[in-house]
């Protein structure tokens, strides 16, 4: 029995060190740790930040990013009200069809549509981007290691010059965070990309921590429900046990010890 727990805990060890090393092994840095609304046992969304971060997305991301999994009507869950939802949806033009004559056409969105993506095909978004397909943004944080933090670092990562002797290719960027630092994407932010309708002031750390703090939500929007399940489980345990220590008391009361 000691053996095998022994065994179990060395390889428990080989296997997070092993995940470690393949982690260090791209050569990015590792990005900083940024204070987001939601760390910790009692964290939640900040809804003006995530309506902010889709005013960021909308402004400046879906320009090139699809957001393909999220709903128009997943909105009411940051704070809209189904109006709103309605507006923000009827701004975008959604293709559909086929209708009787078997042409396809587009309509303004509905609540029920989902993000449109802004290329037509993956062969349109590499011709418009030197090659590179920019990627969905549904699930973009849960599928990095540190998501959040390393988007944000992402971001905020770009340098004006490689440096000296890095070999940076035509038409790439340097960032410090990119795994091998070359990026076909150009700095998406700069002051004032977006005008905050709740005066919020725009610098590109406010817009990178806002526009995260939203494809957080989209990547985890059950975070919050997950969150306090798992505290009334805990509560629900505290209350079971001194339940049951009272139980074994008042079993054991009667004999003589
Ligand atoms: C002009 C087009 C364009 C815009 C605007 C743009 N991106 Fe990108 N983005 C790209 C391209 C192209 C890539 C793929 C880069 C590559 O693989 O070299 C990319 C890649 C990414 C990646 C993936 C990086 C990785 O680790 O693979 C993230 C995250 C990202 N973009 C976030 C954003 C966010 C957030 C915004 C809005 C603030 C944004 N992008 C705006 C073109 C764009």
């Amino acid at each position: 029995m000691r053996k095998f727990a022994l065994t179990a805990i060395a390889a428990a060890f080989a296997i997070t060190s092993f995940s470690a090393s393949s982690q260090a092994a791209g050569n990015a840095p590792v990005p900083a740790a940024q204070e987001w609304s939601w760390n910790g046992l009692f964290g939640t969304y900040d809804r003006a930040q995530l309506q902010r971060g889709l005013q960021v997305y909308k402004g400046v991301c879906a320009g090139c990013h699809s957001l393909k999994y999220i709903a128009f009507r997943n909105l009411t869950d940051i704070g809209f009200n189904e109006d709103q939802v309605k507006a923000i949806a009827a701004d975008y033009d959604i293709e559909d069809g086929p209708n009787e004559e078997g042409e396809m056409f587009s309509r303004p969105g509905i609540a029920s549509d989902y993000f449109p993506s802004p290329f037509p095909n993956d062969q349109a978004a590499a011709a418009s981007n030197g090659g590179s397909i920019p990627p969905d943004l549904s699930l973009m944080t849960k599928a990095r290691v540190n998501g959040p933090d390393y988007v944000f670092g992402l971001l905020t990562g770009y340098e004006e010059e490689a440096p000296e002797g890095f070999d940076l290719a035509e038409g790439k960027h340097y960032n410090h965070y990119f795994p091998g630092h070359q990026i076909s994407m150009a700095p998406p932010l700069y002051d004032d990309a977006v005008e905050y309708t709740d005066g919020t002031p725009a610098t590109i750390e406010q817009h990178a921590h806002d526009v995260v703090a939203f494809l957080n939500w989209t990547a985890q929007p059950e975070l919050e429900a997950r969150k306090s399940m798992g505290m009334k489980v805990i509560l629900f345990l505290i209350v079971l046990t001194a339940m049951l220590y009272a139980l074994k008391r008042k079993i054991w009361s009667d004999i003589e010890h």
